[in-house]
Order: C-alpha cells, then structure tokens, then sequence
C-alpha cells in the first residue's frame, strides 16, 4: 500500500480530515504569530520622529472631528502609482504617536500622508474655505467657519498626559509648558520659541498659520496638514534591512 492509498483514509473520514487540517492551519499560523511575541519592538526607529506639538495635535483633533478620514488615507502604499503620486511609501514609525492611526479606509480625495509643505498656508486656507476656489472640480465640503471659530485650550495639558499614558513620550516638562508652546508655535518672535525649539525640536515650523490674529481652529488644522510627512527626511533615510 502506497503513501496516497493511505491518503484515502482521511478523504473517505471527513472527521479526521477536519481535525487534521486544524493540525496543519494552526502549525501555520504559530509559525507567523509566535515569532511576534518575541520581538521587542516591531516598529523600527527612525530619526526625525517626534510627537506632534500641542498646535499639531490640537489641529489633529480638529481633522478627526471633522471627519476628514472619511474622504482621505494617510498611508501611502509601496506601490509604483503611489509613490510616484505620493512620495515615499509611509513607514510604520510614521504613524507611531497617532493615537489612534489616521490610515483610513477610503480615498474619496487624495491621500494626506505627505501633504505637509506641498502647499503654502493660504492655499489650504483657501482650500478648506472654499475648495471649488482653488480645485474648480473638487467635491470637498467647505470648513470656513475653521477661521471663525476660536481654538479653545482648556485641556491642552491633559490632551498630552492622555497620550503619555498610551506611550507617546511627552515629558513632565512639555505637559507642563503645553499652553505656553501651542502659543509660540504661532509667533516665531515670542519669548516661549526656544522653550518649543528645545522641547520638540529646531525643525517645528512656527508662524501664523490663517493669518489672523486671533487664536482659530483653521491655525491647528493648518499647522497639523503641514507637518504631515514631513518629520522623517527621506533623503538621508535607509530602511533597517537594508544598512
Ligand atoms: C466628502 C469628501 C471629503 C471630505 C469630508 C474632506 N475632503 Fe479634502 N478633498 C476631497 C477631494 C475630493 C479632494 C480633491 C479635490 C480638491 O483638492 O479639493 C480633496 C483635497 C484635499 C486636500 C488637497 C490634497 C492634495 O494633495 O492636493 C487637502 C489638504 C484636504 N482635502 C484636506 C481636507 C481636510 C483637512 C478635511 C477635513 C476638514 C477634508 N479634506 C475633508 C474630499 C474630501
């Protein structure tokens, strides 16, 4: 009797042949999963990456609250058409301080993760105004009242602290001086600049983001698309595998 002859065993035994294929669909699905569990990290580090400022982060907020994620992806696939539309493909550390992620699911615009610096402010300004003004054929709704609408701050503090708690690593420090930096980031001339300089780093951007005087959500929505790809400079950047 040959080794297929006894193969016909378990095909006339539906029984043995389920409990069988179990054995097999288990031994590889440990093969993928167990390996995990001993990994330390499976995000690799990358240089640049930093947590979002209380402006960006508030701006953030802002882009969850609005639903933005509905229209618009954050994560730029390893594809040809995408890159080349897009930019580098998103690194898994580029997403590591979004709690929760921005991926998105569906891309009734085009995708945002590497939108930052692609634009000047006013043009966002305009965009999210009225986008017909800008892109004639766009379907995107109209965010105006952004410019109209004060920033309200209460809770900057405890926005950070909540994210400290899931691991992003903001320090005593920067919870502490929260307020103060969300307001420097708007005035590359005042005195608190350094202190956000020295916290997040020299590469923040910090300007008047709607050009108005008054403190608006359009300034943390604006201030969050334009750091958005920008941290992690992919022209020094090489993938772990490859160094
Ligand atoms: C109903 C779907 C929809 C929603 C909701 C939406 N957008 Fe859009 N968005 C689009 C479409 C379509 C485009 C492409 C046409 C255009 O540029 O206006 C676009 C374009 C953009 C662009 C320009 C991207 C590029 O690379 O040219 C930005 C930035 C943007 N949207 C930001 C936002 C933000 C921020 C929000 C939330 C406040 C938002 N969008 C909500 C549909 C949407």
């Amino acid at each position: 009797m040959g080794i297929l002859d006894k193969h016909g065993v378990i095909e006339r035994n539906a029984t043995l042949l389920m409990v069988l294929s179990l054995v097999v669909v288990s031994i590889g699905g440990l093969v993928q999963i167990v390996p995990l569990f001993f990994l330390e990290n499976t995000i690799e580090d990358v240089e640049g990456m930093r947590p979002y400022t209380p402006l960006e982060l508030a701006g953030r907020d802002i882009y969850i609250a609005e639903g933005c994620y509905v229209c618009h992806s954050q994560m730029i696939r390893p594809m040809r058409d995408e890159v080349e539309r897009y930019g580098h493909y998103s690194l898994a550390a580029e997403s590591r301080y979004d709690h929760p992620f921005q991926w998105g699911s569906k891309r009734t615009g085009p995708d945002l993760a590497r939108v930052g610096g692609r634009y000047s402010d006013e043009w966002h300004v305009d965009h999210l105004t009225d986008p017909r003004s800008v892109v004639p054929e766009s379907i995107m709704p109209e965010y105006g009242f952004l410019k109209h609408t004060a920033l309200d701050i209460e809770f900057v503090e405890d926005r950070l602290i909540a994210d400290a708690m899931v691991g992003v690593p903001y320090t005593e420090a920067m919870i502490a001086s929260a307020k103060e930096d969300l307001m420097a980031q708007l005035d590359p001339y005042s005195d608190g600049i350094d202190n956000l300089y020295a916290g997040y780093g020299e590469n923040v951007v910090a300007r008047n983001f709607d050009g108005q005087d008054e403190l608006t959500q359009m300034d943390a929505l604006v201030a969050y698309l334009q750091v958005l790809g920008t941290m992690v400079d992919f022209s020094t950047f090489e993938p772990e595998a490859s160094r």
